[in-house]
């Protein structure tokens, strides 16, 4: 289980995270939703160790942290690949830092190349990609590692709607079969309601929890179960609301 409590981060005068309190059960998938510039990614970034925090504490299994380190595996907003490297030079690039065995990671990572449908792109270079294609190749280079928890931060929001569902797909799939907790901002209420165990609606910063809600309908889902519906439109209508786009 991860808790965070008491989270704090300032941005000189902007507030943006500020006491704030989260607890994500393991093997769990949990979806944050939320207005844009809330302060999503920089919560990532703070239980990664990618920006400091202020104060609070991160607590992973019992365990207090200052960042969750070699326990997480995060995908950032920015896809971050290297220019100057090949795709498969990029999967490999924290294999190869962290000294991994570099004849199974290239296997591994020609699989995930094959299963995301980037086979025969292995030598191209970034520059030469569509944005898709280098968010697949981020989500390849995010999952060359067995850590339990997997900090997606809109890792499909780039991609063509049926690439998009496949994806999907394999995100189910290691939940369910290498049994990984996930946590995964996106802004599309759709995808939030297909994968979500628990869905978490957030404030404009300073960020707070809005609402939470459990989906307990078994995977994979489709979109027009009654009860999604319904929870699609709550889910717009609060973040409309948050958005000042609700003029009453
Ligand atoms: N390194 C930084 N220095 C100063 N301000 C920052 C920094 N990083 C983020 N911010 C500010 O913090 C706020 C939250 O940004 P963040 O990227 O966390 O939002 P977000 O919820 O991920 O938004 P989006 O949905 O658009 O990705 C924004 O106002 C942003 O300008
Ligand atoms: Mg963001």
């Amino acid at each position: 289980m991860l808790r965070i409590v008491n989270l704090t981060k300032h941005f000189d005068d902007l507030i943006i995270l500020e006491k704030f309190n989260l607890t994500v059960p393991s093997d769990g998938f949990t979806v944050l939703i939320g207005p844009s510039g809330c302060g999503k990614s920089t919560l990532f970034d703070l239980l990664t160790g990618v920006v400091p925090k202020d104060s609070g504490e991160i607590v992973w299994e019992q365990r207090r942290m200052n960042h969750l380190g070699r326990n997480a595996a995060y995908m950032q907003q920015k896809d971050l690949l290297l220019p100057w490297f090949s795709l498969l030079e990029n999967a490999l690039l924290p294999a190869r830092i962290s000294k991994t065995d570099m004849v199974k990671s290239e296997i591994k990572a020609r699989k995930l190349f094959r299963r995301l449908g980037l086979a025969g792109f292995e030598n191209y270079h970034p520059a030469k990609i569509s944005g898709g294609m280098r968010q697949r190749c981020a989500l390849v280079r995010t999952l060359m590692f067995d850590y339990e928890l997997v900090l997606l931060d809109e890792p499909l929001s780039a991609l063509d709607a049926i690439t998009r569902r496949s994806l999907q797909a394999l995100l189910l799939m290691l939940q369910s079969d290498f049994r990984k907790t996930i946590l995964m901002i996106t802004h599309d209420i759709e995808e939030a309601l297909l994968l979500a165990d628990e869905l978490i609606v957030l404030t404009p910063a300073p960020m707070r929890i809005r609402k939470r809600f459990a989906l307990t309908s078994p995977k994979p889902r489709r979109m027009n179960d009654p009860f999604l519906v319904e929870l699609k439109e709550r889910m717009l209508e609060l973040l409309q609301e948050d958005a000042g786009l609700i003029i009453r």
